[in-house]
């Protein structure tokens, strides 16, 4: 752990507030970001600063730093048009589309009059974010700003407070020089000077951080400093999770649910990003193209909601909805149903499926890291296959180890299903023995070490 104070900062914190019997109540909150820092901070007395997210987070804000469950969070309440338009439209309606390539370019993005007005909003709450920090951190802090949404918060804090050394970390892919052209002129330039505002920015992948810098010496004609460090799961957390009883009993609800099949297994927010849709449909042209898996394989698809604020993730879960209807309808036959779905975000039911599979499948059109894939192979007993997309960030570690998916070929995604499902056991056990070593090589401490260390 580093000698100077730290102050980390992320839209979303470790702890969300719910009000019972006129008192607050705190629980832990979920994600890939969180996950990964929450391991690296929890028991610190690091001081995070939040975003207040619902009517009791913003009560918990008003009574200034409060510590529960290992952390020390400092929430910062905002107007709520300004939030919906910071949340909902510019990070994740924007910047989340810009940098994973998810746009449909011949109808969307359209940027309108309102549009400006939540890019306004944007820069405003980035605002709010750096004078909250500059009149909570300590003298001489480092403050460690995760993710897009709060790519503008280092110019202002820089100025109220030049003694703090502040870094960025992007969790997600950052966008090519030439997919960052849809960005309106004026916004993109804010957004990379805004960055560039920072002793440095961080990222998953090497990938990222270069494309990154060819936007920077595109618009700016200069590159800021980067480094490369990718975030590690939490071995402890996952397997204390995987030993509690919750997990025993979802795990032998789902034993009986599978039966003796083979079980393939997903576990994902319902986002566009992840390719949800194409992993069905390579799944059903495995039963197709290979019919000895029929009525011997099993997809468990622990997928849920996410951002149900935006039309394009409530469109994308019917579609997904619809599309496993249609193969179930299908294919089941009396005794057999081939995909398992399940939208409860329920984490001790997710870690019981990740210890059972025999092929993770983790097929990304694009993603800044991916941790399941991580925690997938830390938790899992039956020496099961990694099935990888070469998008996701996360290749760049376990890439020459795990079975390489192509997200946009179906039928080559099918290919690799069933080349995992017929690996003998020696095969598998060397598979997961190299995955693993992989895995278990870093820490979420160096992780986050590695952020500090790059501040200077
Ligand atoms: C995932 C992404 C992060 C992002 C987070 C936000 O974990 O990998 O890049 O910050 O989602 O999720 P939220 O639910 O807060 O929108």
């Amino acid at each position: 752990m580093p000698d100077r104070p730290v102050v980390v900062v992320s839209n979303r914190g470790p702890l969300s507030f719910t009000v019972a019997d006129g008192a607050l109540r705190t629980k832990r909150a979920g994600g890939g970001l969180v996950t990964a820092l929450g391991a690296a901070v929890e028991g610190t007395g690091t001081l995070w600063v939040a975003g207040a997210l619902s009517e009791a987070d913003r009560m918990a804000a008003a009574k200034g730093a409060v510590e529960a469950e290992g952390f020390n969070v400092d929430l910062l309440a905002l107007d709520d048009d300004d939030h919906r338009a910071y949340y909902d439209v510019i990070s994740n309606g924007t910047l989340w589309f810009l940098h994973h390539g998810l746009w449909d370019t011949p109808r969307r993005p359209r940027f309108d009059r309102v549009w400006r007005d939540a890019w306004a909003a944007y820069r405003r709450v980035n605002q709010a974010f750096a004078a909250h920090v500059a009149e909570r951190a300590p003298e001489g802090a480092v403050v460690l700003v995760q993710d897009y949404h709060l790519a503008l918060m280092g110019e202002p804090l820089a100025e109220a407070r030049p003694d703090l050394a502040a870094v960025h970390f992007h969790h997600t892919p950052f966008a090519s020089a030439d997919a960052f052209r849809v960005l309106p002129d004026d916004a993109g330039e804010e957004l990379l000077r805004g960055l560039a505002a920072f002793r440095a920015c961080g990222f998953h992948n090497a990938r990222w951080a270069a494309a990154f810098e060819a936007c920077c010496a595109e618009v700016l004609g200069r590159t800021p400093a980067t480094f490369v460090t990718p975030a590690a799961a939490d071995a402890g957390d996952i397997s204390g999770v995987a030993a509690g009883d919750q997990c025993a009993a979802a795990g032998a609800e789902l034993d009986e649910a599978v039966g003796d099949c083979r079980l393939i297994v997903r576990v994902d927010r319902i986002e566009l990003s992840k390719n949800i849709v194409r992993g069905f449909l390579a799944f059903e042209d495995l039963l197709r193209t290979y019919p000895e898996w029929r009525e011997r394989v099993v997809f468990g698809a622990f997928v849920y909601p996410s951002r149900e604020g935006l039309a394009e993730y409530q469109a994308y879960r019917q579609e997904v909805e619809g599309v496993i209807e249609r193969i179930n309808a299908e294919w089941a036959t009396p005794t057999w149903t081939p995909i398992l779905y399940d939208p409860k975000d329920d984490f001790p039911r997710s870690v019981a499926a990740l210890q059972r599979f025999d092929v993770l499948l983790v097929n990304p059109v694009r993603d800044g890291l991916n941790l399941v894939a991580k925690e997938g192979m830390i938790v899992n007993q039956r020496d099961g296959v990694l099935a990888l997309s070469r998008e996701s960030g996360v290749w760049a570690e376990l890439g020459e180890v795990a079975l390489g998916i192509h997200p946009f070929d179906v039928a080559g995604t099918a290919d690799v299903l069933h080349r995992a499902l017929s690996m003998s056991a020696d095969e598998r056990r060397t598979h997961a023995d190299a995955v693993r070593e992989r895995v278990s090589a870093r820490t979420p401490v160096d992780w986050f070490d590695d952020q500090v260390s790059a501040a200077g």
